[in-house]
């Protein structure tokens, strides 16, 4: 099985310890690095490199060529619809900012999302637009609660005007039924939007079979780390206004009339991040030339092994069932703690004396985190008065382990041996904790 080889993976450093140790890159949910062959595509592109839609010339005709070859291969990677185009942002983030403002939903209108969502499908609702936002129940284990979903599609039927989804959570790896919940948005008139930025680099999407709408994902989670953020959106949202008019917005400009430029370039404000763009499309292209079949395999192999793995190291507190792993389709996106460590100090002895890469805290999804750890109203409020003092450790949180498509069951081995000799050894080196970085560090 041949699958992308993703740059950087094998590098070797000198720890704290005085030990040269291979880094284990078990952080893949908050980043990727990129694929050799999207580096090796970008560094041949930039040879290259001219003005999109701004100039003529042999570099600006092979930028406008390559860029239009990248988006086609990302419109194929996300299967869209004839009548849905494509924008391009920093990231999901912005991807989704941009969209609810887009909308320009009213007070009458509802939102419904859930307590499942990342910040980035959660925030934007709630503060950039006029809209009712929903938030549909989920269960301790992250899984959404249909029951409640249906109940809420029901009670807000007149004025629901879009239903907010993640692909993939980036906390307990649980993957909605983003086919079930389309239907149910479609029968009461109201689109859906799925946030990608987890299921881009793990599922395959097809926004046209499963009635996705608009989606976003981020090219620094699908191994091309250029800085772009992708909106799938459909055509009919775009003949507007642009919410953040500029530069490539119009075509003409009067004291008395103002002709917007075409409805894709008039929301696609400045110049283009070209780069992004085509370094998007090659690692879309890699993942499509690999296969689905093979990457799939290569991860169900690897959850269920670290799932397995992960269940033997004793007093390891794992949020979410190692089994739900291996039997339930989520993507590898492990969350722990052990009692004696606070999440950013494991997370610190981890790196500093294995060279073991992982993220600790509530990870952009602390109502899940929260009630994982059982915080009730009173404890909350004192977390919160700690941390508006500056002390950013005061919050709680957890360890989390995430899986690319470059790990392997070393990567694995070194986890647990790691977690199995903390546990039995404690830490060898002395750490400080720093409460404004949310960190700790070497004394
Ligand atoms: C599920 C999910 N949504 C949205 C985001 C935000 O992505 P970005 O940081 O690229 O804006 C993330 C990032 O971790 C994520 O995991």
């Amino acid at each position: 099985m041949k699958l992308p080889k993703v740059f950087g993976t094998g590098n070797r450093i000198t720890l704290s310890t005085g030990k040269t140790k291979r880094v284990v890159m078990l952080n893949n949910a908050a980043t990727t690095p990129p694929f050799e062959s999207t580096l090796q595509a970008v560094e041949k592109y930039l040879k290259m490199y001219g003005a999109l839609h701004r100039g003529a010339g042999p570099h600006a005709n092979e930028t406008y060529k390559k860029a239009h070859e990248a988006i086609d291969t990302i419109k194929e990677f996300l299967h869209i619809r004839k009548d849905q185009t494509l924008l391009f942002t920093q990231n999901t983030s912005a991807a989704i900012n941009m969209f609810i403002r887009m909308l320009r939903l009213t007070k009458n209108d509802t939102i419904i999302t859930s307590q499942i969502e990342h910040t980035s499908n959660n925030l934007p609702w709630l503060f950039n637009s006029r809209a009712r936002v929903v938030q549909v129940h989920a269960f301790d284990d992250g899984s959404l609660d249909y029951n409640d979903f249906d109940k809420k599609m029901k009670e807000h039927a007149k004025t629901v005007k879009l239903v907010a989804i993640t692909g993939a959570s980036n906390l307990s790896g649980y993957i909605p039924d983003v086919r079930r919940i389309a239907k149910a948005a479609h029968a009461r008139g109201a689109m859906l939007f799925v946030d990608a930025a987890q299921l881009a680099p793990h599922r395959p999407i097809n926004m046209k079979r499963d009635g996705i709408d608009a989606l976003a994902f981020s090219a620094h989670k699908v191994y091309a780390p250029f800085g772009l953020g992708v909106l799938a959106l459909p055509h009919s949202v775009l003949e507007t206004q642009p919410v953040d008019p500029g530069g490539g917005s119009i075509d003409m400009i009067s004291e008395t009339d103002v002709v917007w430029a075409p409805a894709l370039h008039r929301h696609q404000t400045g110049t283009w991040n070209v780069t992004g763009i085509i370094a998007t499309g090659e690692s879309c292209k890699a993942i499509l030339n690999t296969g689905w079949k093979a990457m799939l395999a290569h991860e169900k192999e690897l959850v269920k092994y670290a799932a397995e793995q992960l269940a033997t190291v004793p007093g390891l507190i794992l949020y979410v069932s190692p089994e739900k792993f291996v039997k339930e389709n989520r993507i590898g996106t492990f969350t722990f703690n052990l009692p004696q460590y606070h999440h950013a100090l494991l997370s610190a002895i981890l790196d500093q004396e294995y060279g073991i890469e992982t993220r600790a805290g509530t990870i952009c999804n602390h109502r899940l985190v929260r009630r994982w750890m059982k915080v009730g109203d009173r404890e909350q409020k004192i977390i919160e008065g700690k941390i508006k003092n500056g002390n950013r450790l005061a919050s709680y949180g957890i360890v989390r382990a995430s899986l690319g498509i470059q790990n392997t069951k070393k990567d694995i081995d070194a986890l647990v041996t790691a977690l199995k000799s903390i546990v039995k050894n404690g830490n060898k080196l002395q750490y400080k904790p720093v409460p404004t970085e949310e960190i700790y560090e070497i004394v």
